[in-house]
């Protein structure tokens, strides 16, 4: 029974929020409070749940950006509220200004980004981020960052993270997946990095809220965060970054 063996704090161990803070430092320069700013969930999946949950009222409208990765929009449906996508001008998949403008009303709420992007592989610029970081604060609504591939990139391209961009940290929510870094998606470990502003905030006590209803229904095993063990096994990942690297290269055959 000693060990590790016990549920985890429903924001994650507390090394590992650690982690995730000290990673995005050193990865974007990003100074996040791994107390109040970290939350560690079952894989970007629930991630992507709990902010589109915490964050979304009946009626609300969300920007998409299509082709879209599959879950954002039958969730947002369900929980009442409004997907309004933009599709991407194949096939350098570039923003549609005009459309993306007229896509926004008084009841948007939220922009939904993925990059680099599932299934195009786009991977945003700084000129396009900066295009809808603009649109975001005219409207004043939030941004999801579905971020999972973050270090999936290749040759000269390079991955910026909305919320590094000037007025964007307190409207961001940042969502990374240990299982797309590490290619370890069967433990189902991912993050949120987001502001502790009130709306923030709301989105974690909802979680709670929804959490403590579905372990009604259900029992206690559907809504823990993931096992304290591997929680530990990813901060030995996220701590490690070179030796990481180092065993993927091996594990498909390259040379490291
Ligand atoms: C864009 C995107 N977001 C989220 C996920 C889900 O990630 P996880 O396995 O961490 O739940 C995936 C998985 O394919 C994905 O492609």
């Amino acid at each position: 029974m000693d060990g590790h063996n016990q549920y985890p704090p429903m924001m994650g161990m507390p090394a590992l929020r650690e982690a995730v803070a000290a990673h995005d430092k050193r990865c974007y320069g990003i100074e996040v409070d791994w107390r109040t700013e970290v939350l560690v969930t079952s894989g970007a999946t629930e991630a992507l749940f709990d902010c589109f949950m915490g964050l979304l009222e009946v009626g609300d409208e969300v920007v998409l950006l299509e082709p879209a990765y599959d879950t954002y929009a039958p969730v947002i449906r369900r929980l009442g509220a409004v997907p309004r996508p933009v599709r991407l001008v194949p096939p350098t998949w570039s923003l549609p200004h005009d459309e993306l403008v007229a896509a926004f009303s008084p009841r948007t709420k939220m922009i939904v980004l993925n990059t680099p992007m599932n299934p195009t592989g786009k991977v945003f610029t700084r000129a396009e981020l900066a295009f809808l970081a603009e649109l975001a604060i005219r409207h004043d609504v939030f941004v999801v960052c579905d971020e999972v591939y973050e270090h999936l990139t290749f040759g000269a391209v390079q991955h910026i993270p909305l919320m590094t961009l000037p007025g964007m940290r307190e409207r961001t929510v940042r969502i990374g997946s240990a299982g797309k870094t590490f290619s370890i998606t069967g433990w189902k470990v991912g993050y949120i990095t987001g502001p502790a502003t009130p709306p923030t905030a709301m989105m974690l006590a909802r979680r709670l809220d929804w959490a403590a209803l579905l372990r009604r229904v259900f029992g206690d095993d559907v809504t823990r965060c993931p096992r304290c063990g591997d929680h530990l096994r990813v901060l030995a990942f996220l701590t490690h970054p070179d030796v990481t690297a180092r065993i993927l290269l091996r594990r498909h055959g390259l040379k490291a």
